[in-house]
């Protein structure tokens, strides 16, 4: 899958990044077998996103993932322009808050992750911008005070989350939020049948065996409802290519 993700003009930090790994890779990884703990099979509890080989792995084919450039786009498109403080869930290296500040230069923007790897990234990408504030924070655990925000937004993180956790996530986001704040979640959710599954991963060029076992894939409709039984209003997914959907919810 040769489709190349177009961000249009992006900070410079997004073409050191595969330097940045490649220069860490070697010294930094663990095996790969220390990674799975000796386990092969999906778990609920397990999260490989604090190994440095996972993250740097993701960081290095992060642009390749198909169709990611338009859900981003209609992500941006739902986030207004006024939003003047945003919170990120599971940045990353900070993709998603470098997009948002091509047209925020002003918003004040808390980028949450608990990854080293991602961590060191977000704060070098970042150190020249006082207005973004990198957070060491796992999502498992309820969400510290940090005041009122006018959008939340994650990317491609809650998938990583127990069911129940993403679903308290849910609300404390909407606790968190200011009236007519929007949170916009662009996720990986879970095929209607295993054929339409195992599509996808043919889509993105993966094997079933070497699917991220850090995945807990839930359905597109339970997670709408939860955001509409939470409180949220004009819920819906505003965008969808297989399992790639972005689910957005507004604060009365
Ligand atoms: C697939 S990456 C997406 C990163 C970024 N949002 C992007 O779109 O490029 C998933 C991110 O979620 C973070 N993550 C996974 N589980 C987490 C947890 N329990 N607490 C905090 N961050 C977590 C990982 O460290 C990683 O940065």
């Amino acid at each position: 899958m040769a489709h190349k993700a177009n961000t249009g003009t992006v900070p410079a930090f997004f073409n050191d990044i595969l330097g940045y790994s490649k220069g860490y890779y070697a010294s930094y990884c663990e095996p790969l077998s220390a990674q799975l703990g000796g386990a092969e099979e999906l778990n609920e509890n397990k999260n490989l996103w604090k190994s440095a080989r996972h993250a740097l792995d993701y960081l290095k084919q992060a642009d390749s993932i198909p169709h990611r450039a338009e859900g981003e786009a209609v992500l941006l498109d739902c986030v207004p322009a006024t939003a003047s403080r945003i919170l990120d869930l599971g940045s990353g290296d900070g993709r998603l808050v470098g997009l948002l500040k091509l047209e925020r230069p002003q918003a004040k923007i808390i980028a949450f992750d608990y990854s080293p790897v991602m961590l060191k990234a977000l704060r070098r990408n970042f150190a020249a911008d006082p207005s973004v504030t990198v957070v060491e924070h796992n999502l498992d655990r309820p969400m510290p005070d940090l005041g009122v925000f006018h959008a939340i937004v994650s990317s491609f993180a809650i998938h990583h989350l127990g069911h129940e956790r993403k679903r308290a996530l849910y609300a404390e986001v909407y606790s968190a939020m200011a009236p007519g704040g929007v949170f916009c979640n662009l996720e990986h959710v879970s095929s209607p049948t295993p054929a339409l599954h195992e599509h996808f991963l043919s889509q993105i060029g993966i094997s079933p065996e070497n699917e991220d076992p850090s995945n807990k894939l839930l359905d597109v409709q339970t997670q709408l409802g939860w955001l509409r039984g939470i409180g949220f209003v004009d819920v819906d997914c505003y965008w969808k290519w297989l399992e790639l959907a972005l689910l957005v919810g507004r604060k009365p």
